[in-house]
């Protein structure tokens, strides 16, 4: 575990904006390294690896396979590992999985998501020497509908005291998910640590997006994503182009094959 790193993502707070992105695999990674600050191996790998209907289906065991590829490919990002559904119900369910994430992927932190609700949990895993990024607003493990968090009074008291409880128990940084603009600036302006938001207008210490979405290489199109490529549409043309060639036979060409004789291998 890196507790530097850590410290250099709170440094950052009211100076530097934090960038982060997601990723499951090696090469993503190994790009990523170079621009983020933090690279948050997320479970929402379920709905854009796997096509499961909710991130509620993602499993510790696979989490700890994609952590594995992008730990191995990274340096100077810090890694977050997020914590699957079901898997911090209890503090000491909580320790064991989180432990075990760490000790097999080496990431450098967990994320969990959730408020006052779990701020016990976080604080035991802070205590026992555990990194903890915390998530809050919209919470896709437990949220019933997708609406962006904030439009009653009640509602923002509630996002604005889970922040500052998680804060308390020890988180060292905080996701804030779609949540209303001037909410995420009381937050920001409330909490010590820094806040990284998604859909949380610029008024956050730092940004995440899923770096499929913003590829241009996933189905949804949320509001808040802005698309600065469209991948979807390099990877059709070249399997276009590939088909036609095989179709034609213009592939393989001379340049494709082996011969004998030719002192290569
Ligand atoms: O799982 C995920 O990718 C996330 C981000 C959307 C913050 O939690």
């Amino acid at each position: 575990m890196n507790k530097l790193k850590i410290n250099k993502i709170i440094n950052k707070k009211n100076k530097d904006p934090i960038v982060c992105l997601t990723s499951y695999s090696k090469v993503i990674s190994k790009i990523l390294d170079k621009y983020c600050d933090i690279i948050l191996v997320g479970d929402s790998v379920g709905m854009v690896v796997y096509g499961m209907k909710s991130t509620r289906e993602m499993d510790i065991d696979t989490m700890i396979l994609h952590c594995k590829a992008v730990k191995k490919s990274t340096s100077k990002s810090l890694v977050v590992f997020d914590m699957p559904y079901k898997t911090y119900t209890t503090k000491a369910y909580a320790y064991k999985n989180a432990k075990r994430a760490i000790t097999q992927t080496k990431c450098d932190a967990v994320k969990l998501e959730g408020g006052k609700k779990i701020s016990h949990i976080i604080n035991f895993l802070v205590k026992k020497n555990i990194p903890v990024m915390g998530h809050i607003g919209l919470l896709p493990q437990s949220s019933k509908n997708f609406k962006f968090k904030g439009q009653t009074k009640s509602e923002q008291n509630k996002i604005l005291q889970d922040a500052i409880s998680i804060t308390n128990a020890g988180v060292f940084s905080i996701v804030v998910e779609c949540v209303e603009e001037n909410l995420a600036r009381k937050i920001t302006k409330n909490v010590k640590v820094p806040t990284i938001g998604i859909g949380a207008s610029k008024y956050c210490d730092g940004q995440i997006l899923v770096t499929d979405d913003m590829i241009g290489l996933s189905d949804i199109h949320p509001k808040f994503v802005k698309v600065y490529a469209n991948v979807k549409k390099i990877i059709e043309k070249s399997v276009k182009n590939y088909y036609k060639d095989v179709k034609s036979k213009k592939f393989p060409t001379s340049k494709n094959i082996y011969l004998l004789n030719k002192n290569e291998r």
